[in-house]
């Protein structure tokens, strides 16, 4: 066995396709839903808020999608991203298992976003958008979609959660710097926003709410603005599969093949991207890797959450899908890994949780620290409080495989670095970091307000 510690990809290895786990799928995709009627979704309905190129493709069967040449340019600046063998952590936990990492925070912005942010950019831009709008919870993919914007000279407007323009300040400056416009979520620039304020001026805010302030923008504008995601959304996923497809390739460099592949799950896209290509080759090619998406104990939709329709937004104004929800009026606690506050999971990752083809797992914020410290002392990298999740729960598998005696072989997405979230490691290090229970009354509230969908849930 080499002792080699990173895998790497040259240039040209750079995946040309994204792949579209959608024509794989062994289960009937559900329909989305227009939030005002709740009938079937028309292009129309959508192209208030996206551009023509991306509709075609959150909605497409092909199973293979090109990235355009203008898109890899950009990627080059940051793709192939490494894969690291994480000698240095086994050795610290004794454990038998062998543990991969697939390192996404040496994109510009820090995270996977850009992966996702570069092409929405681009396909507005030949679209021939001018500005865009969207909401950011932990400010990585407001960081990124203001650099793609940046690159393809489109104006933007983040609508931030207030709660993590607050803790994040620097985040902020980021996306200013990269020449966005960041407002705090609430905030009094749309009619929803000052709404929430009138009845609760100390409102903190949470991704649903933020996706509905940037959707009103960009559905007011009278065709100036688009709106864009950086999660849930099919499209999204589809363009974090890069991920998947090098690390496949990485993992044959390293001579190995991943009996368990972990993500951090939000929206559920970083997850996917690094899930959907082992995926198929369990659908596919006969493979047996277990899927384990990890959320935390704060905001448990896929462990916790109800499997239904529900909206995407808190003011109803995104569509309505079938997904793992905690009710759109769910606020999660303000916990630090902001990125993963959202009420909702992507329908596909839900349906696919709900098949027993990916499994899904809750932990606390305290444990997640303890975890994401542990892992930079060993490996040196300070990861984004999100991605910390995942680092939990290989942690957890590799003392499994100990305690079992087992040689595991386990493959993680570290979807971002950590260096904005010095606040919440502030916080982890003088001892004032809380967790949350599951907010049970809460999320029975929140799920008592589901749309009356009159197809079967
Ligand atoms: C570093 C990082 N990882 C993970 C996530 C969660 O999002 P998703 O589930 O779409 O990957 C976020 C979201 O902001 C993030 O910033």
């Amino acid at each position: 066995m080499s002792e080699q510690t990173r895998f790497l990809l040259n240039e040209s290895d750079l995946p040309k396709y994204w792949y579209n786990v959608m024509a794989d799928s062994p289960v009937a995709p559900t329909p989305v839903l227009r939030p005002d009627t709740l009938e079937p979704v028309t292009p129309d309905f959508l192209s208030v808020l996206f551009p023509m190129e991306l509709i075609l493709q959150e909605v497409s069967t092909e199973k293979y999608i090109e990235i355009p040449e203008e898109v890899r340019e950009i990627y080059k600046l940051y793709r192939p991203t490494p894969l690291i063998r994480a000698r240095r952590l086994e050795k610290a936990l004794g454990t038998p298992a062998h543990i991969y990492y697939k390192y996404e925070g040496v994109s510009p912005a820090g995270s996977h976003k850009p992966n996702t942010a570069i092409p929405q950019a681009f396909y507005n831009k030949i679209a021939g958008t001018k500005a865009l709008t969207t909401e950011t919870g932990a400010g990585q993919w407001g960081s990124a979609l203001a650099m793609a914007c940046n690159m393809f000279d489109l104006d933007l407007e983040v609508y931030m959660v207030k709660v993590s323009y607050q803790q994040k300040p620097y985040r902020r400056v980021l996306m200013q710097t990269y020449g966005a416009q960041v407002y705090a979520s609430p905030t009094d620039h749309t009619n929803y926003g000052r709404a929430l304020l009138e009845q609760d001026p100390d409102n903190p805010g949470s991704l649903g709410i933020a996706i509905s302030e940037a959707v009103e923008a960009a559905a007011t504008s009278g065709g100036a603005k688009k709106y864009s995601l950086g999660s849930v959304l099919n499209h999204v996923l589809m363009h974090q599969t890069v991920i998947g497809e090098e690390a496949l390739k990485q993992m044959d460099l390293a001579g190995e093949y991943p009996d368990v592949v972990i993500g951090c799950v939000g929206g559920g896209s970083n997850f996917s991207g690094i899930a959907f290509p082992f995926l198929r080759e369990n659908l596919k090619n006969g493979q047996r890797t277990r899927l384990l998406a990890v959320e935390p104990t704060a905001s448990p939709s896929l462990t916790k959450g109800t499997y239904t329709f529900d909206y995407g937004d808190t003011a109803k104004m995104a569509p309505v899908v079938k997904m793992h929800t905690l009710g759109h009026g769910f606020v999660p606690p303000s916990i630090h890994a902001g990125g993963l506050r959202y009420h909702g999971m992507a329908p596909s990752v839900s349906a696919f949780v709900n098949a027993g083809l990916i499994d899904a797992v809750a932990v606390p914020q305290k444990a997640t620290f303890d975890a994401a410290v542990q892992f930079t002392h060993a490996e040196g990298i300070l990861p984004a409080p999100e991605s910390a999740h995942a680092i939990r729960a290989a942690i957890l598998e590799a003392l499994d495989a100990k305690a079992k005696g087992e040689k595991r072989v386990i493959l993680f997405n570290l979807s971002g670095h950590g260096h904005f979230d010095l606040g919440a490691y502030d916080s982890y290090l003088s001892g004032k970091l809380e967790d949350f229970e599951y907010p049970a009354a809460a999320v029975g509230a929140a799920l008592e307000n589901l749309p009356q969908v009159k197809m079967p849930a």
